[in-house]
């Protein structure tokens, strides 16, 4: 049984993504830290999946700790790495602290593989690096321009990943995540809500009651409706490109390959809105503000070369995504903390 160690593997993807690599007959060996997620899920998980895994509490900032990781499991086969801070609001007001955690920790843990002869990983990066695109739909050969650290943090570390796979011979696979949202059909995993930064989040937390309105951030864009235009995926479909991804090094000799993960289509906030009404039976407020700085229109993946090279396609369409979330929020509306 290939064993695979996913780094972040608590966190809101990672814990879906373990869901599907247990699923699929992997072993899995979790590193997370908890900053920014709880010890919970690895029970749900294992409730979900009958199977057990493997639970290191560590940053990977911390050599030492990686190491002894690596060295105790032994046999690693691969790495999928989620783990790094992530609210881009955040990274433009302590960008020392993205940089530091994400770009060093991120090294450190390459250092690690290399050490001990890993050297297969799928990366988790973001449709962020390619900042205001120039053309929609967005195919892997847009260029890339991130515009705030959290994203320059994603794409320094697909360089640095790109420049390891060929030098080392490293296997890389490069996944570009659109907006992930949903939760696993169970409701029993799902975005812990305690700290939303993202649409989905906010609406769940009118609709169940724990905040009074959503705040539309500007009406006046270039779209349709005036709002913004995102690309949703479902995370279950985005955890299970993950899986497509590891069965992929079996049959690549390349060192880096690059996929979008999307649906192909846009959603704006105000549809966003009114599906999750229609879905909950919730009233769900809106009030209309001023545009959010850093956001842009619309943003929406050319996934086709994920479909054609993966043979991974988004399956969950934006009824089921939110159907998804309003079942994990209505359950649990304090996330893990009931
Ligand atoms: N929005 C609102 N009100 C809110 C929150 C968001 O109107 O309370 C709007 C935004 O203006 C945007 C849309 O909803 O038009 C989606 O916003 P999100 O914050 O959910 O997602 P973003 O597209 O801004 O960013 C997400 C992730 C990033 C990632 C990016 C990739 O948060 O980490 O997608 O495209 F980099």
């Amino acid at each position: 049984m290939k064993k695979i160690l996913v780094t972040g593997g608590a966190g809101y993807i990672g814990s879906h993504t373990c869901v599907e690599l247990l699923d699929s007959g992997y072993e899995v060996v979790i590193v997370d830290d908890l900053s920014n997620s709880e010890l919970e899920p690895m029970k749900r998980i294992k409730a979900l999946t009958g199977k057990s895994l493997s639970f290191h509490q560590v940053n990977i900032l911390d050599k030492d700790a990686l190491n002894a990781v690596f060295e105790k499991e032994g046999n690693i086969d691969a790495v999928i790495h989620f783990a790094a801070l992530k609210a881009v609001g955040e990274s433009v007001e302590q960008p020392l602290r993205y940089y530091h955690n994400n770009i060093t920790g991120s090294l450190t843990l390459f250092e690690v593989m290399q050490d001990h002869a890993v050297s297969k990983i799928v990366f988790s990066s973001s449709a962020t690096v390619y900042g205001d695109p120039e053309t929609i739909p967005l195919t892997e050969k847009a260029p890339i321009q991130a515009t705030n650290p959290y994203g320059q943090t994603k794409a320094m570390m697909e360089q640095i990943l790109m420049d390891t796979g060929e030098t080392y011979d490293w296997d890389v696979i490069i996944l570009r995540y659109f907006n992930p949202v949903g939760a696993h059909p169970s409701g029993e995993i799902g975005e812990d809500p305690n700290y939303p930064n993202n649409l989905l989040p906010f609406v769940s937390q009118v609709a169940v009651g724990l905040r009074e309105h959503v705040t539309i951030f500007g009406d006046d864009y270039d779209t349709p409706d005036g709002t913004g235009v995102r690309d949703y995926i479902h995370v279950v479909d985005l955890a299970k490109a993950h899986v497509k991804s590891l069965e992929k090094f079996a049959t690549t000799d390349q060192e880096t390959l690059v996929y979008n993960i999307g649906t192909g289509v846009g959603y704006s906030v105000k549809e966003m809105v009114e599906t999750f009404r229609e879905v909950s039976g919730k009233e769900i407020k809106t009030v209309t503000g001023p545009r959010r700085s850093g956001d842009i229109a619309t943003c929406i993946a050319d996934s086709s070369l994920a479909n054609t090279d993966l043979k991974w396609t988004a399956e969950y369409d934006l009824k089921a995504m939110i159907e998804s979330a309003w079942n994990w929020q209505s359950k649990y509306p304090n996330g893990y903390k009931g």
